[in-house]
């Protein structure tokens, strides 16, 4: 199958050029650079891990926090510098923006960055092949025109109506891990969030096409598979038969057939869209991880009104209820965002309180920031930057001690780990547990990739250590 088998890296007979792509932000921006990789192999990009020596260099942003675009620029800033110098070279690096970043401010950056040579947003990815033949194109034609020569200045932010998963190549994986998008953008424009602007509208792929995705990666020698989407819950795809769309729990129960792929994650998940048939699949399906990231952002219902959230935090507390009834070793993860306007004490404090009934065992947190665009950000009731800091301090005091409680309760547990990575030194290897912590343990390389049963011998705040189960039962 073309695309499914790729050269060692700096083997390949026509793999000439140099691609270095720099990730910002979540997971769907990971798989989104995999995915521009594979779509650029055909033209002879091989990925590099530095910009240094590169023939065509992206970034790939992310919009959703702070004082994006100007790290954005800065960035811009050095890699002119490398692109003159290899001017300076007779040689030519081709640079491109993408991500949420690109789709928001993209003219701006053409306009304040006139050496970047081509502006893309997350959807039109499929088409990088033809920006990039004319960059090329671009590019030779002038490249006398000096060191702060013009970039071409291509701009793509189109919604296409064909999505960019009909046009992509098989795709390819590294490991026993993979990534795989199902669901992309969004329609419940919470009044904080930049993502239905930048990702667009709510939109599922045919379950078909993902199942086919899925089989292809596991015969790759992928054993886990995490599913994305800004919301993957609200996943309703087609169905191959032209019956009803399929939920996220229908997907999982037909992805769990294919004979190999022993785990499936989800993330993102909304509170609102975690329905009947995924609480089941938790119950039925061994090969779901018991480890949810589901988002709750505040604990006081006045603040997830104004939000937009959609539940109150009774509600959402209920469904953590009904999961954990469907599958007790059900460990949650969720974000917060502390000082949303007009906030008091009193909402924090409930904040504070449902994360003690609740618990969780990991966690991301981070002080509202205004995007630009969103409702939220025009407020006159924005909280003092000193009260957001102290918010923080307090609620990722709590988080961290409650993430490191469970890592104590690992200990002396046995646990199905995934040997995905080598350890820091010869012998050792570093996997994950089903709730996402790192393991460590000695073992053969032989094991690599594999799911292997390990006793947890102890615990950090963000680390365990095991030993082979059977090796410690010989032992015992
Ligand atoms: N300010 C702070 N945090 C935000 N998030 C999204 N938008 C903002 C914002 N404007 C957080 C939310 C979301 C996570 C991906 O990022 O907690 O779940
Ligand atoms: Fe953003 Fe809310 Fe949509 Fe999540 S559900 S992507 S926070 S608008």
């Amino acid at each position: 199958m073309p695309g499914l088998w790729r050269f060692p890296e700096g083997t390949s007979p026509g793999l000439t050029k140099k691609l270095f792509i720099r990730t910002y932000g979540c997971q769907m921006n990971v798989y989104d650079s995999g995915r521009m990789t594979d779509v650029l192999a055909p033209l002879g990009y091989e990925a590099i891990e530095t910009p240094e020596g590169a023939d065509m260099v992206v970034i790939n942003t992310c919009h959703i926090r702070e004082k994006a675009s100007e790290k954005v620029f800065s960035e811009l800033g050095r890699l002119r510098l490398l692109k003159d110098a290899r001017r300076a070279e007779g040689g030519t690096m081709i640079l491109a923006v993408a991500g949420c970043v690109a789709q928001a401010e993209g003219a701006f950056i053409l306009e304040r960055a006139p050496f970047v040579d081509i502006v893309l947003g997350p959807q039109t990815y499929h088409r990088l092949p033809e920006m990039v033949a004319r960059a090329e194109r671009a590019a030779a034609e002038n490249n006398g025109a000096g060191t702060n020569g013009p970039g071409v200045g291509i701009l793509d932010t189109d919604f296409p109506a064909d999505t960019k998963f009909d046009h992509l190549p098989a795709p390819t994986a590294e490991g026993s891990t993979a990534f795989l998008s199902v669901q992309e953008g969004c329609d419940k424009f919470c009044t904080f969030c930049v993502v239905p602007y930048t990702r667009g509208a709510e939109y599922s792929r045919p379950a078909a096409q993902v199942i086919d995705e899925a089989r292809q990666l596991v015969a790759l020698g992928v054993r886990e598979m995490t599913l994305l989407g800004q919301n993957v819950n609200a996943y309703h795809g087609a169905a191959p038969d032209g019956g009803a769309e399929w939920t996220l729990g229908k997907l999982c129960r037909e992805l769990a057939a294919i004979e190999g792929l022993e785990r499936i994650r989800y993330t993102t998940s909304h509170p609102r869209d975690l329905d009947d048939d995924l609480i089941d699949a938790h119950r039925d399906l061994p090969q779901m991880m018991p480890f949810l990231h589901l988002p709750v952002q505040s604990g006081s219902d006045r603040i997830l009104r104004a939000m937009n959230r959609g539940h109150t935090a009774a509600e959402y507390e209920a469904k953590v209820a009904r999961l954990r009834a469907a599958n007790p070793d059900i460990a949650l993860s969720s974000d917060f965002i502390v000082g949303f306007p007009g906030e008091t004490d009193a909402d924090f404090a409930e904040t504070l309180d449902l994360v003690r009934r609740v618990g969780f065992i990991q966690a991301y947190s981070f002080k509202y920031s205004p995007r630009p665009g969103t409702p939220a950000a025009t407020l006159e009731t924005q909280v003092p930057e000193d009260v957001k800091s102290q918010r923080l301090a307090a609620l990722q005091a709590l988080l961290l001690e409650q993430q490191a409680a469970f890592n104590d309760a690992c200990v002396g547990r046995e646990m199905d780990v995934l040997l995905d990575r080598p350890g820091r030194h010869d012998g050792q290897m570093l996997g994950r547990s089903p709730y996402m912590q790192p393991v460590h343990v000695e073992a053969a390389e032989a094991l690599y990739g594999q799911v292997v049963r390990l006793r947890i011998k102890s615990a950090t705040a963000s680390s365990l250590a095991g030993v082979l189960a059977d090796v410690s039962a010989a032992a015992e």
